[in-house]
C-alpha cells in the first residue's frame, strides 16, 4: 500500500478524540494528505450498522452478534473506503480498529481468540496496520474523566468491571506485537500528549 495506515485505541474517556482532532488539525496545517475515519462506521452502511450496535435498546444483543456486526462494519469500511485511499497514497487515522474487537468482544465478552482473529483477518481484507496509537488510561481514571459513564450508549452501558477486562486485553495485545505500538500514558497537558505522538508518528515515518 502507498498510505500509511495508523489506528488509535484506548478505552473509554481517555481523550482519543481530542488528540485525533489535534492530529487533524496538524495535518491540515502541514498539507499532509490525510483522512480520519473511524470504527465502527466511516461510511454509509456502517454507519447504520454503529447505529444498531450501539443503541441502547438492543440490550439483549448476543455476543456473537455483536462479533458479527463489528466485522460486517469493518469489512464494509475496509473495502470501500480505507483500501481505495491506502491505494491512492493517502495517510488513514482510524479511530478503533481490530484490537477494539480483540479487546472488547475477544478479551471482555470471553469469544475465543481463534474466532475473533479469523473474523478481524477476514474483515481486514488484506490490509495491514502500520501502527497503532495507544492511550495507556485505566479505565478508572478514564471513567472519572469522563464524570462517570455516561451511558448513552450500549457498550458504555457496561459494568467498570467489563472496562477493566478490555484494558488488560489491549495490554495483553500489545504484548503479543510489542514493535507495532506507539504507547502514551496521556498524564500531561493534552498539548503533551500530542507532541509526543507526532514525534512518535514522524519517527515511525508517517509523517
Ligand atoms: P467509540 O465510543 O470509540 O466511538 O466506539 C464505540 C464503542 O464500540 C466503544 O465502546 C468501543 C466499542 N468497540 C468494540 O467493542 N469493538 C470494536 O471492534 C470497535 C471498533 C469498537
Amino acid at each position: 500500500m502507498k498510505g500509511k495506515f495508523v489506528t488509535i485505541e484506548g478505552c473509554e474517556g481517555v481523550g482519543k478524540s481530542t488528540q485525533l482532532r489535534l492530529l487533524k488539525e496538524y495535518c491540515e496545517t502541514h498539507g499532509i494528505n490525510a483522512m480520519f475515519t473511524r470504527e465502527p462506521g466511516g461510511c454509509v452502511i456502517s454507519e447504520k450498522i454503529r447505529g444498531v450496535i450501539l443503541d441502547p435498546q438492543n440490550a439483549d444483543m448476543s455476543d456473537m452478534t455483536e462479533l458479527l456486526l463489528y466485522c460486517a462494519a469493518r469489512s464494509q469500511h475496509t473495502e470501500t473506503v480505507i483500501k481505495p485511499a491506502l491505494e491512492n497514497g493517502v495517510t488513514v487515522f482510524c479511530d478503533r480498529y481490530s484490537d477494539s474487537t480483540a479487546a472488547y468482544q475477544g478479551y471482555a465478552r470471553g469469544i475465543d481468540a481463534i474466532t475473533v482473529e479469523a473474523l478481524n483477518r477476514a474483515a481486514m481484507c488484506g490490509v495491514k496496520i502500520d501502527c497503532t496509537v495507544f492511550i495507556d488510561v485505566p479505565p478508572d481514571k478514564g471513567f472519572e474523566r469522563k464524570g462517570g459513564a455516561k451511558q448513552t450508549d450500549r457498550l458504555e452501558c457496561e459494568t467498570l468491571e467489563f472496562h477493566r477486562k478490555v484494558y488488560e486485553g489491549f495490554k495483553a495485545i500489545i504484548e503479543k506485537e510489542p514493535e507495532r505500538f506507539l504507547r502514551f500514558k496521556a498524564d500531561g497537558t493534552k498539548y503533551e500528549t500530542h507532541a509526543q505522538i507526532v514525534e512518535a508518528l514522524s519517527s515511525r515515518g508517517v509523517f
